[in-house]
């Protein structure tokens, strides 16, 4: 039983969103997804997500190709919830391509490219802004 892990915010969710999690389904047999919690985000960005975190995890947790999700409250907890979850591959999008290679030591690490010309932010800012 190969088990792959993979993080995220996953507000406002879109296709990109849905690319990632698909390929990432497709390196195991079963997938879980680290959703950030609120706080994490307001931690990182000054601002809350437009969903809360029960509205993301329950998108995520009721897509085909998630078996399992739960909240990530730490960035710096990675490597925790690997052990925890005994994961074998963690896959993350290229925007954080290098950034996890030390995590290299407990499982594979994998970086798929990006969606292009779709993120949450720019969502975000095409609505405010009409
Ligand atoms: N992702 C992707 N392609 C996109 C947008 C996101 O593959 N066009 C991936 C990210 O690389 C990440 C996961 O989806 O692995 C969750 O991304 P998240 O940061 O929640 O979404 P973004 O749309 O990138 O949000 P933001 O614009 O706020 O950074």
């Amino acid at each position: 039983m190969k088990t792959v892990i993979t993080f995220g915010t996953f507000d406002v969710f879109h296709v990109g969103h849905i690319n990632l999690i698909q390929r990432a389904a497709a390196y195991g047999d079963r997938l879980f997804v680290g959703v950030s919690t609120d706080e994490l985000n307001f931690s990182k960005k000054s601002r809350y997500p437009i969903y809360n975190e029960r509205e993301r995890m329950k998108i995520v947790n009721s897509l085909r190709y998630v078996n399992l999700c739960f909240p990530e409250e730490s960035l710096e907890k990675k490597a925790d919830y690997i052990k925890y979850y005994n994961a074998d591959v963690l896959v993350m999008g290229n925007d954080w391509e290098g950034k996890f290679d030390h995590l290299q030591e407990l499982c594979e690490v994998v970086y798929l490219p990006r969606t292009p010309s779709v993120s949450t932010t720019e969502i975000i800012e095409v609505i405010s802004s009409t």
